[in-house]
Protein backbone atom coordinates (compact mmCIF):
# COMPACT_ATOMS: atom_id res chain seq x y z
CA UNK A 1 0.00 0.00 0.00
CA UNK A 2 1.63 3.11 -0.85
CA UNK A 3 1.84 5.63 2.08
CA UNK A 4 -0.18 8.46 0.23
CA UNK A 5 -3.14 5.89 -0.09
CA UNK A 6 -3.61 5.39 3.36
CA UNK A 7 -6.67 5.90 5.24
CA UNK A 8 -6.59 8.95 8.55
CA UNK A 9 -5.59 5.75 11.27
CA UNK A 10 -2.96 4.60 8.81
CA UNK A 11 -1.31 7.62 7.29
CA UNK A 12 -1.31 8.73 11.32
CA UNK A 13 0.64 5.48 11.86
CA UNK A 14 3.53 6.26 8.96
CA UNK A 15 3.70 9.89 10.93
CA UNK A 16 4.04 8.00 14.31
CA UNK A 17 6.94 5.36 12.35
CA UNK A 18 8.36 9.26 10.80
CA UNK A 19 8.47 10.28 14.07
CA UNK A 20 9.84 7.13 16.14
CA UNK A 21 13.13 6.72 13.89
CA UNK A 22 13.69 10.00 13.42
CA UNK A 23 13.71 10.33 17.24
CA UNK A 24 15.04 7.76 18.79
CA UNK A 25 18.41 6.68 17.79
CA UNK A 26 19.60 4.10 14.71
CA UNK A 27 21.49 1.48 16.74
CA UNK A 28 25.33 1.14 16.29
CA UNK A 29 25.31 -2.37 15.77
CA UNK A 30 22.42 -2.15 13.11
CA UNK A 31 24.88 -1.55 9.79
CA UNK A 32 27.00 -4.73 10.57
CA UNK A 33 24.24 -6.65 11.11
CA UNK A 34 23.20 -5.71 7.67
CA UNK A 35 26.33 -6.44 6.57
CA UNK A 36 25.08 -10.63 7.06
CA UNK A 37 22.01 -9.98 6.40
CA UNK A 38 21.83 -8.87 2.99
CA UNK A 39 24.23 -11.64 1.74
CA UNK A 40 22.22 -14.39 3.96
CA UNK A 41 18.77 -13.16 2.54
CA UNK A 42 20.37 -12.72 -1.03
CA UNK A 43 21.40 -16.61 -1.19
CA UNK A 44 17.93 -17.64 0.16
CA UNK A 45 15.88 -15.36 -2.52
CA UNK A 46 18.37 -17.56 -5.17
CA UNK A 47 18.02 -20.77 -3.71
CA UNK A 48 14.33 -20.17 -3.44
CA UNK A 49 14.26 -21.05 0.73
CA UNK A 50 11.59 -20.32 2.77
CA UNK A 51 12.72 -17.98 5.15
CA UNK A 52 12.06 -17.23 8.75
CA UNK A 53 12.24 -13.68 11.28
CA UNK A 54 12.22 -15.39 14.31
CA UNK A 55 12.41 -12.89 17.48
CA UNK A 56 13.07 -14.26 20.96
CA UNK A 57 13.53 -13.20 24.25
CA UNK A 58 12.13 -9.68 25.95
CA UNK A 59 13.65 -6.30 25.16
CA UNK A 60 14.70 -3.64 28.27
CA UNK A 61 13.77 -0.02 28.29
CA UNK A 62 16.72 1.63 29.81
CA UNK A 63 16.25 4.28 32.24
CA UNK A 64 19.77 6.21 31.43
CA UNK A 65 21.11 7.04 28.51
CA UNK A 66 24.67 5.23 30.15
CA UNK A 67 22.21 2.38 31.17
CA UNK A 68 22.97 1.61 34.48
CA UNK A 69 19.05 0.68 35.28
CA UNK A 70 16.70 -0.81 33.23
CA UNK A 71 13.43 -2.36 33.20
CA UNK A 72 13.05 -5.79 31.48
CA UNK A 73 10.31 -8.08 29.63
CA UNK A 74 9.40 -11.30 30.90
CA UNK A 75 11.59 -14.52 28.36
CA UNK A 76 14.02 -16.63 28.72
CA UNK A 77 13.84 -17.09 25.00
CA UNK A 78 12.41 -20.54 24.88
CA UNK A 79 9.97 -20.47 22.90
CA UNK A 80 12.08 -18.61 19.80
CA UNK A 81 15.07 -20.89 20.30
CA UNK A 82 13.04 -24.13 20.22
CA UNK A 83 11.19 -22.70 17.55
CA UNK A 84 14.14 -21.69 15.57
CA UNK A 85 15.11 -25.36 15.73
CA UNK A 86 12.03 -27.27 14.11
CA UNK A 87 11.70 -24.45 11.39
CA UNK A 88 15.42 -25.54 10.26
CA UNK A 89 14.31 -28.83 10.30
CA UNK A 90 11.13 -28.65 8.56
CA UNK A 91 13.42 -26.95 5.78
CA UNK A 92 13.44 -22.91 7.00
CA UNK A 93 16.04 -20.67 6.91
CA UNK A 94 16.38 -18.86 10.19
CA UNK A 95 16.96 -15.37 11.24
CA UNK A 96 17.32 -15.62 14.65
CA UNK A 97 16.49 -12.02 16.45
CA UNK A 98 16.96 -12.41 20.23
CA UNK A 99 17.86 -10.78 23.13
CA UNK A 100 21.20 -11.05 23.70
CA UNK A 101 22.23 -13.62 26.18
CA UNK A 102 19.37 -15.34 25.75
CA UNK A 103 18.54 -18.95 25.03
CA UNK A 104 20.15 -20.01 21.63
CA UNK A 105 18.63 -23.04 19.44
CA UNK A 106 20.85 -25.60 19.77
CA UNK A 107 23.03 -24.08 22.81
CA UNK A 108 20.02 -23.98 24.78
CA UNK A 109 20.25 -27.46 25.56
CA UNK A 110 23.24 -27.34 27.31
CA UNK A 111 22.89 -23.52 28.71
CA UNK A 112 20.84 -22.10 31.44
CA UNK A 113 20.63 -25.15 33.06
CA UNK A 114 21.37 -26.49 36.88
CA UNK A 115 24.31 -27.90 35.36
CA UNK A 116 27.23 -25.49 34.78
CA UNK A 117 28.94 -26.24 31.55
CA UNK A 118 31.62 -27.77 33.07
CA UNK A 119 29.45 -30.47 34.58
CA UNK A 120 29.01 -31.88 31.04
CA UNK A 121 32.74 -32.69 30.83
CA UNK A 122 35.63 -34.76 32.69
CA UNK A 123 39.09 -35.81 32.10
CA UNK A 124 39.76 -39.07 30.63
CA UNK A 125 42.53 -41.15 31.91
CA UNK A 126 45.33 -39.44 29.64
CA UNK A 127 44.91 -36.25 30.88
CA UNK A 128 42.53 -34.33 28.14
CA UNK A 129 38.88 -33.32 28.58
CA UNK A 130 36.06 -35.26 26.92
CA UNK A 131 32.48 -34.93 26.96
CA UNK A 132 31.27 -36.61 30.09
CA UNK A 133 29.92 -40.45 28.86
CA UNK A 134 26.56 -39.57 30.23
CA UNK A 135 26.08 -36.73 27.64
CA UNK A 136 28.05 -37.79 24.89
CA UNK A 137 24.86 -39.25 22.80
CA UNK A 138 22.34 -36.25 23.43
CA UNK A 139 25.64 -33.68 22.67
CA UNK A 140 26.43 -35.67 19.06
CA UNK A 141 23.23 -35.50 17.88
CA UNK A 142 22.74 -31.95 18.79
CA UNK A 143 26.27 -30.91 17.54
CA UNK A 144 25.40 -32.89 14.20
CA UNK A 145 22.43 -30.32 13.60
CA UNK A 146 23.88 -27.25 14.53
CA UNK A 147 27.25 -27.90 12.70
CA UNK A 148 24.63 -29.03 9.75
CA UNK A 149 23.30 -25.34 10.09
CA UNK A 150 26.23 -23.71 9.92
CA UNK A 151 27.48 -25.44 6.97
CA UNK A 152 24.46 -24.93 5.47
CA UNK A 153 24.18 -21.01 6.23
CA UNK A 154 20.78 -21.70 7.38
CA UNK A 155 21.02 -19.66 10.38
CA UNK A 156 22.13 -16.28 11.40
CA UNK A 157 21.76 -14.86 14.66
CA UNK A 158 21.38 -11.31 15.55
CA UNK A 159 21.20 -9.87 19.07
CA UNK A 160 19.24 -6.56 20.54
CA UNK A 161 18.88 -5.33 23.85
CA UNK A 162 16.69 -2.57 24.34
CA UNK A 163 13.18 -2.42 22.61
CA UNK A 164 14.65 0.55 20.21
CA UNK A 165 17.46 -1.95 18.89
CA UNK A 166 14.68 -4.13 18.31
CA UNK A 167 12.06 -2.19 16.54
CA UNK A 168 14.65 -0.72 14.42
CA UNK A 169 16.18 -4.31 13.42
CA UNK A 170 12.61 -5.43 12.97
CA UNK A 171 11.87 -2.63 10.41
CA UNK A 172 15.40 -3.10 8.32
CA UNK A 173 15.17 -6.99 8.64
CA UNK A 174 11.67 -6.71 7.38
CA UNK A 175 12.44 -4.11 4.76
CA UNK A 176 15.50 -6.93 3.17
CA UNK A 177 13.20 -10.09 3.40
CA UNK A 178 10.57 -7.97 0.69
CA UNK A 179 12.60 -9.94 -2.08
CA UNK A 180 11.32 -13.34 -0.71
CA UNK A 181 7.50 -12.47 -1.31
CA UNK A 182 5.39 -14.86 0.11
CA UNK A 183 8.39 -17.23 1.11
CA UNK A 184 8.86 -15.37 4.29
CA UNK A 185 7.40 -16.06 7.44
CA UNK A 186 7.68 -14.18 10.57
CA UNK A 187 7.44 -15.54 13.77
CA UNK A 188 7.25 -12.87 16.78
CA UNK A 189 7.67 -14.84 19.66
CA UNK A 190 9.74 -11.96 21.52
CA UNK A 191 8.47 -10.05 24.68
CA UNK A 192 8.17 -6.93 23.49
CA UNK A 193 7.87 -3.44 25.82
CA UNK A 194 4.40 -1.94 25.63
CA UNK A 195 6.00 1.10 27.36
CA UNK A 196 8.92 3.13 26.90
CA UNK A 197 11.44 6.45 27.71
CA UNK A 198 11.92 7.93 24.40
CA UNK A 199 15.25 8.94 23.12
CA UNK A 200 14.46 12.99 23.73
CA UNK A 201 13.34 12.09 27.37
CA UNK A 202 16.08 9.95 29.00
CA UNK A 203 18.34 11.21 30.98
CA UNK A 204 21.94 10.84 30.40
CA UNK A 205 23.63 10.06 33.33
CA UNK A 206 22.84 7.40 36.47
CA UNK A 207 20.30 9.03 38.58
CA UNK A 208 21.16 9.70 41.80
CA UNK A 209 19.09 7.94 44.64
CA UNK A 210 21.22 9.86 47.66
CA UNK A 211 19.21 13.41 48.27
CA UNK A 212 22.48 14.77 48.76
CA UNK A 213 23.58 14.39 44.91
CA UNK A 214 20.07 15.20 43.62
CA UNK A 215 21.69 18.47 42.09
CA UNK A 216 23.20 15.70 40.08
CA UNK A 217 20.16 14.77 38.53
CA UNK A 218 18.99 18.26 36.73
CA UNK A 219 19.76 18.99 33.29
CA UNK A 220 20.49 15.89 32.33
CA UNK A 221 18.57 14.76 29.48
CA UNK A 222 20.52 13.41 26.73
CA UNK A 223 18.59 15.21 24.26
CA UNK A 224 18.29 18.90 23.17
CA UNK A 225 14.82 18.59 23.60
CA UNK A 226 15.52 18.52 26.72
CA UNK A 227 13.72 22.18 27.29
CA UNK A 228 10.58 20.96 25.64
CA UNK A 229 9.77 18.16 27.60
CA UNK A 230 10.33 17.08 31.08
CA UNK A 231 12.60 13.70 32.07
CA UNK A 232 11.06 10.60 32.17
CA UNK A 233 12.51 9.00 35.21
CA UNK A 234 13.43 11.23 38.22
CA UNK A 235 13.67 11.80 42.02
CA UNK A 236 10.84 13.19 44.07
CA UNK A 237 12.41 13.37 47.35
CA UNK A 238 13.02 9.55 48.40
CA UNK A 239 10.74 8.26 45.32
CA UNK A 240 11.78 6.83 41.75
CA UNK A 241 9.19 8.43 39.82
CA UNK A 242 8.94 7.05 35.85
CA UNK A 243 6.80 8.17 33.33
CA UNK A 244 6.55 5.86 30.29
CA UNK A 245 5.11 6.69 26.79
CA UNK A 246 3.90 4.13 25.24
CA UNK A 247 5.99 1.79 22.71
CA UNK A 248 4.24 2.58 19.01
CA UNK A 249 2.66 -1.05 17.86
CA UNK A 250 4.58 -1.39 14.10
CA UNK A 251 2.98 -5.25 13.37
CA UNK A 252 0.21 -3.01 10.95
CA UNK A 253 3.46 -1.35 9.40
CA UNK A 254 4.95 -4.80 8.96
CA UNK A 255 1.85 -6.39 7.51
CA UNK A 256 0.92 -3.27 5.56
CA UNK A 257 4.12 -1.76 4.32
CA UNK A 258 7.22 -2.81 5.47
CA UNK A 259 6.55 -6.96 4.31
CA UNK A 260 3.41 -7.00 2.68
CA UNK A 261 4.07 -10.05 0.99
CA UNK A 262 5.08 -12.86 3.97
CA UNK A 263 3.65 -14.56 6.41
CA UNK A 264 2.95 -13.03 9.67
CA UNK A 265 2.70 -14.92 13.03
CA UNK A 266 2.18 -12.94 16.18
CA UNK A 267 2.12 -14.17 19.96
CA UNK A 268 -0.46 -12.96 22.72
CA UNK A 269 0.17 -13.48 25.98
CA UNK A 270 -2.00 -13.40 29.16
CA UNK A 271 -2.17 -14.58 32.63
CA UNK A 272 -6.11 -14.35 32.83
CA UNK A 273 -7.33 -17.21 30.63
CA UNK A 274 -10.87 -15.82 30.37
CA UNK A 275 -9.37 -13.29 28.18
CA UNK A 276 -7.10 -15.02 26.16
CA UNK A 277 -9.25 -16.49 22.76
CA UNK A 278 -10.82 -12.84 22.73
CA UNK A 279 -7.42 -11.00 22.96
CA UNK A 280 -6.07 -13.28 20.34
CA UNK A 281 -9.30 -12.56 17.96
CA UNK A 282 -8.97 -8.99 18.41
CA UNK A 283 -5.15 -8.71 17.53
CA UNK A 284 -5.92 -10.80 14.60
CA UNK A 285 -8.77 -8.35 13.52
CA UNK A 286 -6.84 -5.01 14.25
CA UNK A 287 -3.54 -6.22 12.40
CA UNK A 288 -5.07 -8.56 9.63
CA UNK A 289 -2.19 -10.51 9.84
CA UNK A 290 -1.95 -14.46 9.38
CA UNK A 291 -1.99 -15.86 12.37
CA UNK A 292 -1.91 -15.43 16.14
CA UNK A 293 -0.76 -17.81 18.86
CA UNK A 294 -2.26 -17.58 22.67
CA UNK A 295 -0.50 -18.33 25.14
CA UNK A 296 -0.76 -18.66 29.09
CA UNK A 297 2.06 -17.60 31.34
CA UNK A 298 1.66 -21.01 33.21
CA UNK A 299 0.45 -23.48 30.76
CA UNK A 300 2.72 -22.27 27.48
CA UNK A 301 4.62 -25.18 27.24
CA UNK A 302 2.22 -27.88 26.84
CA UNK A 303 -0.53 -25.75 25.18
CA UNK A 304 -1.22 -22.91 22.66
CA UNK A 305 -4.31 -21.67 20.57
CA UNK A 306 -3.67 -20.89 17.14
CA UNK A 307 -6.24 -17.97 15.92
CA UNK A 308 -6.69 -17.34 11.85
CA UNK A 309 -8.83 -16.15 9.65
CA UNK A 310 -8.89 -19.34 7.75
CA UNK A 311 -8.63 -21.93 10.35
CA UNK A 312 -10.80 -20.03 13.02
CA UNK A 313 -9.66 -21.36 16.85
CA UNK A 314 -7.79 -24.18 17.23
CA UNK A 315 -6.01 -25.34 20.35
CA UNK A 316 -2.52 -27.39 20.04
CA UNK A 317 -1.53 -29.60 23.32
CA UNK A 318 0.83 -31.99 24.47
CA UNK A 319 -0.61 -35.19 25.59
CA UNK A 320 -0.36 -35.29 29.26
CA UNK A 321 1.86 -38.35 29.18
CA UNK A 322 4.21 -36.37 26.96
CA UNK A 323 4.85 -33.17 28.96
CA UNK A 324 8.24 -32.74 30.59
CA UNK A 325 8.38 -33.01 34.39
CA UNK A 326 10.09 -29.85 35.47
CA UNK A 327 7.55 -27.36 33.29
CA UNK A 328 4.19 -29.07 34.05
CA UNK A 329 4.29 -30.51 37.77
CA UNK A 330 0.51 -29.25 37.82
CA UNK A 331 -0.16 -32.76 39.84
CA UNK A 332 1.61 -35.73 40.74
CA UNK A 333 -0.45 -38.22 39.21
CA UNK A 334 0.35 -36.14 35.81
CA UNK A 335 4.33 -36.31 36.50
CA UNK A 336 3.93 -40.43 37.33
CA UNK A 337 1.91 -40.38 33.98
CA UNK A 338 4.86 -39.07 31.95
CA UNK A 339 6.52 -42.42 31.09
CA UNK A 340 6.91 -41.59 27.32
CA UNK A 341 9.81 -39.09 26.47
CA UNK A 342 9.29 -35.72 26.47
CA UNK A 343 7.57 -33.70 23.70
CA UNK A 344 8.08 -29.94 23.10
CA UNK A 345 5.14 -28.18 22.11
CA UNK A 346 7.32 -26.11 19.25
CA UNK A 347 7.60 -29.27 17.76
CA UNK A 348 3.61 -29.37 17.41
CA UNK A 349 3.84 -25.43 16.55
CA UNK A 350 6.07 -25.33 13.81
CA UNK A 351 5.19 -27.85 11.08
CA UNK A 352 1.55 -26.45 11.40
CA UNK A 353 2.82 -22.91 11.07
CA UNK A 354 4.89 -24.20 8.03
CA UNK A 355 1.43 -26.15 6.91
CA UNK A 356 -0.56 -22.48 6.88
CA UNK A 357 2.19 -21.21 5.28
CA UNK A 358 2.16 -23.20 2.53
CA UNK A 359 -1.57 -22.66 1.81
CA UNK A 360 -0.51 -19.06 1.57
CA UNK A 361 2.13 -20.03 -0.87
CA UNK A 362 0.13 -21.59 -3.28
CA UNK A 363 -3.25 -20.79 -2.53
CA UNK A 364 -2.43 -16.48 -1.87
CA UNK A 365 -3.59 -14.95 1.62
CA UNK A 366 -6.50 -15.30 3.48
CA UNK A 367 -6.57 -12.02 5.35
O1 LIG B 1 10.71 -17.30 25.99
P1 LIG B 1 9.70 -18.02 26.82
O2 LIG B 1 10.06 -17.95 28.29
O3 LIG B 1 9.45 -19.40 26.30
O4 LIG B 1 8.32 -17.20 26.68
C1 LIG B 1 7.71 -17.11 25.44
C2 LIG B 1 6.65 -15.97 25.40
C3 LIG B 1 5.56 -16.26 26.42
C4 LIG B 1 7.32 -14.63 25.73
C5 LIG B 1 6.10 -15.96 23.93
O5 LIG B 1 5.47 -17.19 23.66
C6 LIG B 1 5.10 -14.81 23.73
O6 LIG B 1 3.94 -14.88 24.06
N1 LIG B 1 5.59 -13.67 23.15
C7 LIG B 1 4.83 -12.45 22.89
C8 LIG B 1 4.73 -11.65 24.17
C9 LIG B 1 4.13 -10.31 23.91
O7 LIG B 1 4.84 -9.34 23.68
O8 LIG B 1 2.84 -10.26 23.89
P2 LIG B 1 1.96 -8.92 23.68
O9 LIG B 1 0.60 -9.29 23.88
O10 LIG B 1 2.49 -7.80 24.55
O11 LIG B 1 2.26 -8.52 22.17
C10 LIG B 1 1.61 -9.19 21.10
C11 LIG B 1 2.39 -9.02 19.80
O12 LIG B 1 2.53 -7.64 19.46
C12 LIG B 1 3.79 -9.65 19.88
O13 LIG B 1 3.94 -10.58 18.83
C13 LIG B 1 4.74 -8.49 19.73
O14 LIG B 1 5.80 -8.82 18.81
C14 LIG B 1 3.88 -7.37 19.14
N2 LIG B 1 4.20 -6.08 19.76
C15 LIG B 1 4.19 -5.95 21.11
C16 LIG B 1 4.48 -4.73 21.69
C17 LIG B 1 4.75 -3.64 20.85
N3 LIG B 1 5.02 -2.44 21.34
N4 LIG B 1 4.74 -3.79 19.51
C18 LIG B 1 4.46 -4.99 18.94
O15 LIG B 1 4.44 -5.11 17.72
Amino acid sequence: MAAHDQSNGDSKLANGETTYFATNPRPASLDEHISSLAPFIADHVRKHSRVALVTSGGTTVPLENQTVRFIDNFSAGTRGATSAEYFLENGYAVIFLHRQFSLLPYSRHFSHSTNCFLDYMTTSSTGEVVIDGEYQAQMASVLQKYERAKREKMLLLLPFTSVNEYLWHLREIAMLMRPLGANGLFYLAAAVSDFFIPAERMVEHKIQSSEDFAHANHGTTSSTAQEERSPAAHMDGAKLVIDLDPVPKFLKQLVDVWSPKSMIVSFKLETDPSILAEKSRYALKKYSHDLVIGNMLNTRKHEVLFVSAAGGDQWIRVPTARRSKSVTAATMSEVRQATEMPLEIESLIVPEVARLHSEIISNGRSR
